[in-house]
C-alpha cells in the first residue's frame, strides 16, 4: 500500500464515518460509534499501530494523513452530539403534559394570636373603647418613671428589660402600659380605650416565655369611676371570650401603676375548677393584671381633675390563646408551621 492507497482508503472511511453519524439518533448510538473509530481497538487504533511496517519514508505522511482523518471525524461528532442534545432538549419540552393539574400555592389562615386580638377588639368596641396604639420602642420615661417607678424602683424588676442604649433612656416596652400614659397626654377625660401590641421582655425562650409576645392593655377614666366598673366590665369581658359557664376571681396583688391592685383568674377552662395539670391542680387560671389607676400616673399624665378616678388592666394574647385554644407551648405560635396555624382559622 502506497501513499495515494492510504490516502484514498481514509476518504472513503471518513465519508462512509460521516454518512452513519448523521442518521444516529440517540448519544448510546453516538456512543457506539466513537468506541469503533476511536475506541482502543477502533479503526484509527488500528491503522496507526500499522505504521512501525510501513516503508519508512511513507511513515511521516501516513501519520499525517491517519491525524487528518481523525480530526475532521472529531469535528463531525462534536458536531452531531450537540445537535442531538438540542433535539432532545426540545423533544422534553414537547413532552410536557399541559394536562396535569398545577401545584397549588398554600393557602394560610389567621394566626390564633390575631383571631383572638379581633376579638377582643370587637367585645371592646361593643362597650365603646376606642383602639389606640404606640410605639415598641419606648422610653424609659413612658415605660417606668411615668408609671410611678421612678430610677431605681424596686418593681422595675417585675420586667426584665431589653435597654437599646448605654444610658438606659430607650428600651424595648416590657408591657402596653406606657400606651395609657401617652393616650392620657392626648385625648381628654372620660375616656375609655384598649391598646393591643408587641412587648418585649427578656425572658428564656421556654414552653410558657417568649422574648416577644403581644399584650391587651385597657384603660377607662372619668368622674368617679370605682373598683365596681373595673369589676362589671371584666367579669363581662371575660365571659364573652370564654364563655358564659366560666367564675372570676379577684385576689389582691401590686402594681406600681394601679392602688388597688388585682390579679384575676378564670375557673379553668379544661376541668372547670375541679383541677387538672393545665391548672397544677388549683382549679384557677390566672388571666389578667389590673387596678385602680395610681393618683401619681395620672400627676404624671397632665391629668389634675379632683374627681376623676380610673381603671386599667392588662393580659398576655398568647397566654388567652392558649388557653382558649388548648395550646401547651407558646412556641408554637412562632414556628410558622402550617399543621399547627391551621386548626384555627
Ligand atoms: N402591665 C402589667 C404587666 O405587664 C399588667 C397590668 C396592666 C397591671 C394594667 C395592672 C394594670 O404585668
Amino acid at each position: 500500500m502506497d501513499e495515494k492507497d492510504l490516502s484514498l482508503k481514509l476518504e472513503v472511511i471518513v465519508a462512509e464515518a460521516i454518512q452513519r453519524l448523521s442518521k444516529l439518533n440517540n448519544t448510546e448510538e453516538l456512543e457506539k460509534w466513537r468506541i469503533q473509530y476511536f475506541g482502543r481497538k477502533g479503526i484509527f487504533a488500528s491503522m496507526t499501530s500499522q505504521i512501525p511496517s510501513m516503508p519508512v519514508e511513507m511513515k511521516p505522511q501516513a501519520g499525517a494523513l491517519i491525524n487528518s482523518a481523525k480530526r475532521k471525524l472529531t469535528e463531525a461528532f462534536e458536531e452531531r452530539k450537540k445537535n442531538l442534545l438540542t433535539l432532545q432538549d426540545k423533544k422534553t419540552e414537547f413532552n410536557l403534559n399541559f394536562g396535569l393539574p398545577g401545584l397549588k400555592p398554600e393557602t394560610g389562615s389567621l394566626h390564633p394570636v390575631t383571631l383572638v386580638s379581633r376579638e377582643i377588639v370587637r367585645i371592646f368596641q361593643g362597650l365603646g373603647f376606642g383602639v389606640h396604639t404606640g410605639p415598641e420602642i419606648e422610653t424609659d420615661f413612658y415605660n417606668f418613671e411615668a408609671l410611678n417607678m421612678p430610677a431605681d424602683h424596686p418593681a422595675r424588676d417585675m420586667w426584665d428589660t431589653f435597654y437599646l442604649d448605654s444610658e438606659r433612656k430607650f428600651l424595648l416596652r416590657t408591657h402596653t402600659s406606657p400606651v395609657q400614659i401617652r393616650v392620657m397626654e392626648k385625648i381628654s377625660v372620660p375616656l375609655r380605650i384598649i391598646a393591643i401590641g408587641k412587648t418585649f421582655r427578656r425572658d428564656d425562650f421556654d414552653a410558657s416565655h417568649s422574648p416577644v409576645f403581644h399584650q391587651v392593655e385597657g384603660l377607662m377614666v372619668g368622674p368617679d369611676i370605682t373598683f365596681s366598673n373595673l369589676k362589671a366590665v371584666l367579669i363581662f369581658f371575660l365571659k364573652e371570650l370564654f364563655g358564659t359557664r366560666v367564675k372570676v376571681n379577684f385576689l389582691p396583688s401590686y402594681f406600681p401603676f394601679t392602688e388597688p391592685s388585682a390579679e384575676i383568674s378564670i375557673s379553668c377552662v379544661i376541668c372547670e375548677g375541679k383541677g387538672c395539670q393545665t391548672c397544677g391542680f388549683t382549679g384557677w387560671l390566672e388571666i389578667l393584671g389590673a387596678g385602680m389607676v395610681h393618683p401619681e400616673v395620672f400627676r404624671k399624665s397632665g391629668i389634675q381633675q379632683n374627681n376623676v378616678t380610673g381603671f386599667a388592666f392588662g393580659a398576655g394574647l398568647e397566654r388567652i390563646a392558649m388557653i382558649k385554644y388548648g395550646i401547651d407551648d407558646i412556641r408554637q405560635f412562632y414556628t410558622g408551621d402550617m399543621r399547627f396555624l391551621k386548626q384555627f382559622g
